[in-house]
């Protein structure tokens, strides 16, 4: 079997960690796994892929020789590096938002519309994480009703917000907990408490009163979805969880809508499974979704408050499918249907 030389920029982060793990775990065919991150970790010896691997500096030059380089360092250094891969004939997978609505970068959840994946031109974006897993279970649902709009509130854990989320947490627990200041605390990763509290507020406030995080949801789903007039509202909250996002979503359809057949169609998606079982108190959480590769969904009932209407609820891993294994899933599906090197 052909096997691929892989970058990793921003190994050292929190996605960078999980897609070294994933690597590992799905037995991704690769040759070369190199890790790239900032002049402060490059030297640094870490285990990886059952070696001791040095981390790299990240420079246009790192990609000569790559196949595939994973992005996850922040859309600055995205808009920095990403052109001179592609230069260098390396195909870019970018977890960040800086390419998301190009329209020249295909947008993409391999369940969903792999077939975007053909028309790459060194480029791929993986979407904003609240909207990979939210989309996970609408994509089934829209197949069969067809899709009209939908409400979504999520509940994003504190490992969303980088490597410094849980610490922050962690430190305001702690401290909560004894009645005493931890000795030399981080400055935290959020506006306000995070331990014992809600936050609605992730990512920058726009004029409107939205803020960045919850337009990706309504841009990105028309991007995936192919289609341009759908209309989204979105309310995103930072929850005192360490992993794995929760989104709660009223979803209005054209035709009628049923539940053996929404039950029927969320059960046989792939990437998803149905978790529900009201006698037994059995519904998706983030506990159960955490390390886990599929997305989880239940909760399924009829909206009271619209015509065709569907309300649920959905988990699923910010870091797996949110970011690193969908990451790695787009550059499996792009070693199946042999679209790699096909606009170079
Ligand atoms: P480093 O650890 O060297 O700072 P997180 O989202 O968990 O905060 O991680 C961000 C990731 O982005 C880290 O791996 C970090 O590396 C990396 N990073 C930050 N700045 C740069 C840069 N200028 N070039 C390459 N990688 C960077």
């Amino acid at each position: 079997m052909k096997k691929f030389k892989i970058g990793i920029v921003g190994s050292t982060g929190a996605v960078g960690q999980e897609i070294i793990k994933l690597l590992e775990k799905r037995e991704f065919p690769a040759s070369e796994v190199r890790l790239l991150a900032s002049p402060r970790s490059a030297g640094t010896e870490v285990e990886a892929l059952g070696e001791r691997r040095t981390v790299l500096e990240t420079t246009p030059e790192s990609f000569d020789g790559l196949d595939f380089a994973i992005f996850s360092a922040g859309s600055d250094n995205s808009v920095k590096y990403a052109h001179e891969a592609v230069k260098r004939n390396c195909v870019v997978i970018d977890n960040s938002s800086a390419f998301r609505m190009d329209p020249s970068v295909p947008l993409v959840v391999p369940e969903i519309n792999p077939e975007a994946l053909e028309e790459h031109q060194g480029i791929i974006a993986n979407p904003n994480c609240s909207s990979a897993i939210t989309l996970m279970a609408i994509y089934p649902l829209h197949r069969r009703f067809g899709l009209k709009r939908f409400y979504a509130s999520t509940y994003q854990a504190v490992s969303g917000a980088g490597a410094m989320g849980p610490i922050s947490l962690d430190q305001e627990v702690t401290e909560m907990v004894t009645g005493a200041p931890v000795p030399n605390a981080l400055p935290s990763a959020f506006p306000h408490p995070i331990a014992f509290n809600l936050i609605p507020h992730v990512d920058t406030f726009r004029e409107d009163g939205y803020t960045k995080e919850e337009l990706k949801m309504g841009n990105e789903s028309r991007k995936i979805l192919s289609l341009p007039d759908l209309k989204v509202s979105c309310t995103c909250v930072r929850v005192p969880v360490y992993r794995a996002h929760s989104i709660s979503i009223n979803a209005e359809f054209v035709n009628n809508v049923n539940l053996p057949d929404a039950i029927q169609v969320l059960s046989s998606f792939d990437g998803l499974d149905f978790v529900q079982n009201l006698n037994e108190n059995l519904y998706p959480m983030p506990v159960f979704s955490s390390e886990k590769e599929n997305c989880q969904v239940g909760r399924v009932r009829v909206d009271h408050a619209s015509d065709n209407g569907l309300a649920f609820w959905v988990t699923g891993d910010q870091l797996w499918k949110g970011a690193a294994l969908n990451a790695i899933q787009i550059a499996e599906e792009m070693i199946n249907r042999n679209c790699l090197r096909k606009i170079f």
